[in-house]
């Protein structure tokens, strides 16, 4: 059986081969983290954006919609508590040279004892075949216990320490577990510091007086400094929502996992704003609002959980994440923040602008209290594809890679194939091209045995071959081959674009 790992490698070097996702400045080398969307990745990826959109500004009357800038006042990230707090706390090793985040570091530790847990379970399964009973297993395990224990020792050390930014002790927990560099395998670690994650750089001529500026690493706060606009603009009143899709920077320290981790990214947020001591009422909406949009993809729900935060970041009551299972174990997908009022309160007093509404009802004013829901498109295009992934064995002894992209997300949704390239039946395939393109993205292929070109298609996720030959000409019927099933039927041109219409529209 292949392992993870390798699944993980295959989608990797899949998404490069078929033009999803290629390494940046390639030609150069690559520059670290950062990557391009290809020819199929630009349409998943623009699917995924519509799909959120709709779902969020669409299907919510009360929720609008704002494209901010990158740059912004450098005042709003001193408001915002990056330029004080948005760090990680770094280690290297003094033997290999190389740096580290230290939290990562205790993490990764952690991991292999869940790994440890995973083992067991699987050896008493075996062990016990039929009759296994996991969760019992897993309740009464004497050794599993003393795992347990050990995680949630090193978990609550290192919260505490983190919390309350004992640097010190950190390090001590890494010297005490005896993590070593995984380079040059020695212990040899430096003190602990604080680096900032946000990228810096100069606004107008230096002579004119440069200001330094950063590049947004959230694009939360251009929506905070536009609450009033909106407010005022939109005929909105609590609670109401903005939605932004926009890049963000972050200027990682470990930066892995191809699109898990990158330092030049994409979000797509919704600020809601409600009444003050309403916010965890609407968080736990929010909550279930966003696992419902997950599970409307139609994958597994076993695939993704809450993760429900104890440390809590510096502008939160209340936090969670939504964890997908990737090929590399169950990691944060979106996050869901119950803000208060930090951020409004924040600007209102770095920009002595009141930043308050006046609700009619309660005859009052307040500044609004916020809940959050943050997702990565590039993470949750990487989620979509570790599902989607899929190397299958056929009845007949040969293999196919597919991709089984929710068909309202796939890059391409049909292909136009006429089974040899003469006898008229290019033409008569260019014609349902023709009709087919108006409302899809679709494909026009000819090259190959019909047998390759499904292969091909498969491999991008196409959820439909349409296969046009000599009968088509006499009867204006078609095969169509459906990609998962690899199901054929015979139907008539004039029902195509309902079809196929039907089967990729966005559900939610
Ligand atoms: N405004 C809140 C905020 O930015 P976050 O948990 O730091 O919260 C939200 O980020 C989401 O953005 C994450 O759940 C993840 O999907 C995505 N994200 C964060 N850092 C990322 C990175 N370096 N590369 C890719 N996606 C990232």
């Amino acid at each position: 059986m292949i392992q993870n790992e390798d699944i993980f490698k295959a989608i990797i070097s899949h998404s490069k081969e078929y033009g999803f996702i290629f390494p940046s400045s390639e030609i150069y080398d690559g520059l670290s983290a950062v990557y391009d969307y290809g020819q199929y990745g630009v349409e998943l990826k623009n699917n995924i954006k519509t799909y959120w959109w709709k779902a969020m500004a669409q299907m919510h009357e009360n929720i609008v919609g704002i494209d901010a800038a990158i740059f912004m006042h450098p005042t709003v990230w001193k408001a915002s508590g990056h330029v004080d707090a948005f760090s990680d706390p770094l280690i290297d090793n003094k033997d290999s040279k190389k740096r580290y985040r230290a939290d990562v570091l205790i993490e990764d530790y952690i991991a292999k004892i869940e790994e440890k847990i995973n083992k067991e379970v699987t050896k008493a399964a075996k062990r016990f075949g039929a009759d296994f009973d996991e969760s019992m297993f897993l309740q009464t395990n004497g050794r599993i216990a003393e795992y347990r224990k050990k995680i949630e020792d090193i978990s609550n050390r290192m919260n505490r320490a983190l919390n309350e930014n004992d640097f010190e002790d950190i390090r001590q927990l890494i010297i005490d577990l005896e993590i070593v560099c995984p380079v040059s395998g020695s212990r040899n670690w430096t003190d602990v510091r604080q680096f900032n994650l946000m990228f810096a750089t100069q606004m107008g001529a230096a002579a004119d007086g440069a200001s330094q500026v950063y590049l947004r690493p959230e694009t939360a706060q251009g929506i905070f400094v536009n609450y009033l606009n909106v407010q005022k603009t939109g005929r909105v009143k609590p609670p109401f929502g903005i939605a932004q899709i926009g890049k963000a920077f972050r200027n990682e320290i470990v930066a892995r996992q191809f699109i898990f981790r990158m330092r030049e990214f994409e979000q797509m947020e919704m600020q809601y704003f409600v009444r003050p001591g309403e916010e965890l009422t609407w968080y736990e909406y929010w909550k279930e609002q966003r696992m419902k949009w997950h599970l409307s993809l139609g994958i597994p729900a076993e695939k993704y959980r809450f993760h429900n935060h104890e440390k809590l970041a510096h502008y939160a009551n209340a936090a969670a994440d939504i964890e997908f299972a990737f090929p590399f174990g169950f990691k944060e997908l979106e996050g869901i923040h119950s803000r208060t009022d930090f951020d409004l309160s924040a600007h209102q007093q770095y920009s002595g602008k009141k930043l308050q509404y006046f609700d009619q009802e309660l005859n009052e004013s307040y500044v609004p209290y916020v809940v959050e829901t943050s997702i990565g498109v590039d993470r949750m295009f990487l989620a979509i594809l570790s599902h989607a992934y899929q190397e299958e064995k056929l009845e007949d002894g040969s293999e196919r890679v597919v991709l089984r992209i929710p068909p309202m997300l796939a890059p391409v949704k049909a292909a136009v194939l006429p089974l040899v390239k003469k006898d008229g039946l290019p033409e008569k395939a260019r014609e349902i091209m023709d009709i087919l393109k108006q409302d899809h993205m679709c494909q026009y292929d000819e090259k190959d045995a019909i047998g390759r070109r499904y292969r091909r298609q498969d491999a991008i996720g196409t959820p439909y071959c349409i296969t046009v030959d000599h009968q088509t000409l006499e009867d204006n019927c078609v095969t169509i081959r459906e990609r998962d099933s690899m199901r054929q039927d015979r139907i008539a041109i004039e029902k195509l674009p309902q079809i196929i219409s039907d089967k990729v529209k966005m559900k939610f």
